[in-house]
C-alpha cells in the first residue's frame, strides 16, 4: 500500500497545473477522447485539492509542504476566474477549460455539489491560512472565493441540480450532504471572521437542509434511496442504491450526519454490494477478493461497469467503521472491519497497471481497465483510502 500511495501522489500531481493551462487547474484525466476529460471539473478539483491539503498537513518536509500549499492557492485564484467567467449555469457550472474559458455545449447543468466542495476545500485552506497568521491575505484573496460559493448553496440548494453523475436531475442525497457541510464549515469561518449575520443564515439554511434528508430513507428496507423528485435527466434508475449515498457520507466526514455503524447506512451499503456481486462477471469469477463496485445498479455508461473510486470508497467505509469500533473497544469488529477494507484492495490490486496507474473504469466481464485513464480521482480516492486505514490500524493493537 505504502508503494501504490506513492504512485497515486505522483500520478494526482501530474495533473495538476497542466503546461496548457492556468496555474490551479486541475485535469479530470489527461484522456483528451473516448473520453475527453481534459477539462477542469468543478467537483473532481475541490476533491483532488482537499487530497492535496492532506498531502500538506501530513508532510514534514518544509519545501514540498510549500510546493502542496502552492497549488492550492493556485486553486483559489483559478476559483476567482471561474467564478466570473461568462458561463451558462453561472456559479453552478460544472467544467472549465484548463485555459479558464467556460465549457459552453450541451451539458447537465447546474450541479449543484461543485461550489459545495469547493468551498469546503477553500475554507480548510482558509483555516490553515488564518492560523498561520495570514489574515489579511485570507480576507481579500480567499473569503471572497467562498462567500460567493456559500452564497449559491445557501440560496439555491431547494431548487433541483443534476448529481454527481451528471446524470438526474432532482434532489440527491450526495448533494445536500455536501451541502449542509459547507455551509456548516461556513458558518463557522464567518463567525470566526466577523462576518456573524452571515454565519447565523448559513447555519439556519444547514438546518433546513437537513430536515429534507429523512424523506431518502427508504423503508421497508431501511436504506438510503439516492435520487428524489426527478425533473429531468435518465429514467432508468429505480432501485435508489447508489454508491454517491457512501460517498456522500465520506465527504462530510467533518460535519457527520450519519455514523457509519447507524443501521441505515450499514443497509444501504450492504444492500448495494449485494447487487454488484452478482451483477459484474469479475465478482462472480473471484469472490474471494472484494466486491467490485460501480455506480449504480442501473448504471449503462460504458456498458455500467465497476469503477476505482466507487470501490476504493467501499474500503475507506470499512477502515472508518474499524476505527470507530476500535475507539468503542470493540477490537473483534474492528480488526473484521479492516480485513473486509483490505478486500477491496486486493480488488483493485488486482485491476490495477503493474505500474500502479489507474483508469477511471473496469471491464465488468474481464476486469481490464476502460474508460479516462490516470483518472485524477481514482488517485485521490486512494489516498483517503490509505489514510484511513492507517488512522485505524493505527489504534488497533
Ligand atoms: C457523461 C458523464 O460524465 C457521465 O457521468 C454520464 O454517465 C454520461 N455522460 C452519460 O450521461
Ligand atoms: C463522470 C463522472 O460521473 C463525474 O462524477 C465526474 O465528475 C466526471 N466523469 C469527470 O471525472
Amino acid at each position: 500500500m505504502a508503494t501504490q500511495t506513492g504512485v497515486a501522489q505522483r500520478r494526482l500531481l501530474a495533473n495538476v497545473s497542466p503546461n496548457d493551462g492556468l496555474a490551479g487547474s486541475v485535469i479530470a484525466s489527461p484522456s483528451r477522447h473516448d473520453p475527453d476529460y481534459y477539462y477542469h471539473w468543478v467537483r473532481d478539483a475541490a476533491l483532488v485539492m482537499d487530497t492535496i491539503l492532506t498531502m500538506y498537513e501530513r508532510s514534514t518536509d518544509v519545501a514540498e509542504k510549500r510546493h502542496l500549499i502552492q497549488h492550492v492557492l493556485d486553486f483559489a485564484n483559478f476559483t476567482r476566474v471561474n467564478q466570473t467567467t461568462q458561463t451558462i449555469a453561472g456559479i453552478g457550472e460544472v467544467k472549465f477549460y484548463v485555459s479558464g474559458d467556460g465549457f459552453l455545449g450541451p451539458w447537465g447543468r447546474p450541479q449543484n455539489d461543485g461550489p459545495a466542495l469547493r468551498a469546503s476545500t477553500l475554507i480548510r485552506l482558509g483555516k490553515i491560512l488564518r492560523a498561520a497568521g495570514y489574515e489579511t491575505y485570507f480576507l481579500n484573496s480567499i473569503w471572497p472565493a467562498i462567500r460567493t460559493d456559500l452564497e449559491y448553496v445557501s440560496h439555491e440548494w431547494k431548487n433541483p441540480s443534476f448529481d454527481l453523475w451528471e446524470e438526474i436531475k432532482g434532489d440527491h442525497f450526495y448533494t445536500r450532504l455536501v451541502q449542509r457541510r459547507a455551509l456548516l464549515d461556513g458558518a463557522e469561518i464567518a463567525l470566526a471572521v466577523g462576518d456573524s449575520g452571515f454565519s447565523v443564515w448559513l447555519k439556519t439554511q444547514a438546518v433546513l437542509i437537513e430536515a429534507t434528508l429523512p424523506a431518502h430513507i427508504s423503508e421497508p428496507a431501511h436504506t438510503i434511496f439516492e435520487n428524489l423528485h426527478r425533473v429531468d435527466g435518465v429514467w432508468y434508475k429505480n432501485s435508489g442504491l447508489d454508491a454517491a449515498t457512501v460517498l456522500g457520507l465520506l465527504h462530510t466526514k467533518s460535519q457527520p450526519y450519519l455514523g457509519w455503524a447507524d443501521k441505515v447506512v450499514v443497509n444501504s451499503v450492504s444492500a448495494l454490494e449485494r447487487r454488484f456481486a452478482a451483477l459484474y462477471q469479475i465478482n462472480l469469477n473471484s469472490p474471494q477478493l472484494g466486491t467490485a463496485i460501480g455506480r449504480y445498479p442501473e448504471d449503462r455508461y460504458y456498458g455500467g461497469n465497476p469503477w476505482f473510486l466507487t470501490t476504493l470508497a467501499y474500503a475507506e467505509y470499512h477502515y472508518e467503521l474499524a476505527h470507530e469500533y476500535a475507539e468503542l473497544g470493540k477490537l473483534a469488529e474492528a480488526k473484521a472491519e479492516l480485513a473486509l477494507g483490505d478486500r477491496y484492495v486486493e480488488r483493485v490490486r488486482r485491476h490495477v497497471d503493474q505500474n500502479g496507474s489507474m483508469a477511471e473504469q473496469m471491464w465488468r466481464d474481464n476486469g481490464y481497465m476502460m474508460s479516462a485513464a490516470d483518472l485524477t480521482w481514482s488517485y485521490a480516492s486512494w489516498l483517503t483510502a490509505a489514510w484511513a486505514r492507517e488512522n485505524a490500524a493505527q489504534i488497533i493493537p
